[in-house]
């Protein structure tokens, strides 16, 4: 079957097979899931539409559906979260693919519908796009799509806030909620990947800057970590109190952005809510500040704001760009205040996102198998589904654990022994 695609060079093929090469190198778990499912061809007969960042780690997601039997059909879920390279390997390999670096948001929701062009009977998004784009166009499409996935925190959110309005037109299990995912995805994944982002577009020392993350949730508490490992001065922003004092017992200052505003030489958004860095911080900043985000959307730093206190702007470098504001003060920010690990780097690193995306592979196995029984809520992943991939990628790392015997079983069941 030939494929349709929109890529920017197919030319860069070659290349991006290499990528996806060492991609799958380093992720086992997935690899093996997909040895194991060729066989049984659990995905025949669908249809998987997914918009999810293009990555080589993506890729092998893609190839892994594939083999299982399915037929694909993909977009990227950020305009610049897309390696040219890898999409043009897609394509190549007969995916039907509408994705490129820098695309305008018209682009954008234009290669969301060439993917739903495609018919789907299962959707995979990272942010709820798709499906959102589903729901509020093509809402007829939901009788035939037995369910979705969704990779992120944000996507969850507004898929939770979509089905309490009981608007939800068809189930979808939680990725972003496993624990094989957010507690390695969300905290180390992240926390590499953002740094990385951030050392690319400006190669500066960490050590000793004064380094602000906003929001301390597990993306925002693994870009602390990592930024303290390299030697900077940590302090975070929060609105919750146990994310707050989880932070201050961790050796994070906490403060309010008013304050941190003027203390900070690097900024990291990581909250997932918009207006995090608005004007008032722009004016209270110094010179030479730089800022950047990681949340999915790119409303946590108020871009508007600070245009308005520029009276110039140039590309500095690749994905930074100066503002001379008014008074003379330089202000950077990186990728357009998008993904800095993806806009300015190459995402997670494949180790991490080997979980994640057997998350997602068995995601879309459940939902092709049980997605029509079930009701149009957004569903969490087994528990079982966690332990046997976590015991999966263990045994990849030749890491063994101890399992209780009979007598310490009995032993913690025992409420009457005590001292
Ligand atoms: N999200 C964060 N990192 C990613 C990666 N490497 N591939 C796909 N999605 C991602």
């Amino acid at each position: 079957m030939s494929n349709n695609y929109k890529v920017a060079d197919i030319g860069l093929a070659e290349s991006g097979k290499l990528k996806i090469e060492w991609a799958e190198a380093r992720m086992p778990v997935l690899m093996a899931l997909r040895e194991k499912y060729i066989a049984t061809q659990p995905l025949k007969g669908h249809r998987i539409a997914g918009c999810l960042h293009v990555t080589k780690e993506t890729a092998v997601l893609i190839r892994t559906l594939r083999a299982a039997g399915a037929e694909i059909s993909w977009s990227g879920c950020n305009p610049l979260s897309t390696s040219d390279e890898i999409a043009a390997a897609l394509a190549a390999e007969g995916i039907s693919i509408y994705a490129w670096h820098g695309l305008s948001v018209d682009e954008f929701y234009w290669c969301i519908d060439r993917t739903l062009d495609f018919k789907p009977t299962l959707t995979l998004d990272d942010g709820a796009d798709l499906i959102t784009r589903v729901h509020t166009k093509f809402p007829e499409l939901a009788e035939i799509i037995y369910g979705g996935t969704e990779e992120t925190t944000t996507g969850v959110h507004r898929l939770r806030a979509m089905a309490a309005a009981g608007k939800l037109l068809y189930p979808v299990l939680a990725i972003n909620d496993a624990e094989t995912k957010w507690e390695f995805d969300n905290v180390y994944g992240t926390g590499q990947s953002s740094l990385d982002g951030i050392l690319r577009a400006t190669s500066v020392l960490l050590a000793g800057k004064n380094f602000v993350v906003g929001g301390y949730g597990h993306c925002g508490r693994g870009v602390a970590d990592r930024a303290k490992g390299m030697g900077a001065h940590v302090a975070a922003t929060e609105i919750d109190a146990i994310a707050a004092l989880k932070a201050t017992l961790e050796g994070v200052r906490v403060m309010k952005m008013d304050e941190a505003a003027a203390w900070g030489d690097i900024f990291i958004t990581a909250t997932g809510m918009k207006d995090i860095i608005v004007g008032r911080h722009f004016d209270a900043m110094r010179d030479g500040a730089i800022i950047c985000n990681t949340g999915h959307y790119d409303c946590e730093i108020n871009l508007p704001d600070l245009e308005a206190r520029a009276r110039s702007k140039r590309t500095i470098r690749d994905n930074l760009e100066e503002y001379i504001l008014q008074d003379g003060r330089r202000i950077y920010i990186i990728g357009q205040g998008r993904l800095v690990n993806l806009a300015a780097a190459e995402g997670h690193p494949s180790e991490v996102m080997d979980m994640s995306f057997a998350n997602q592979f068995l995601g879309m196995v459940h939902m092709a198998e049980k997605g029509k029984s079930l009701e149009a809520t957004v569903h969490d992943i087994p528990r079982k589904q966690d332990l046997e991939l976590a015991t999966l990628k263990l045994a990849t790392m030749g890491v063994a654990i101890d399992a209780l015997t009979e007598e310490q079983v009995a032993y913690a069941d025992n409420y009457l022994e005590g001292t």
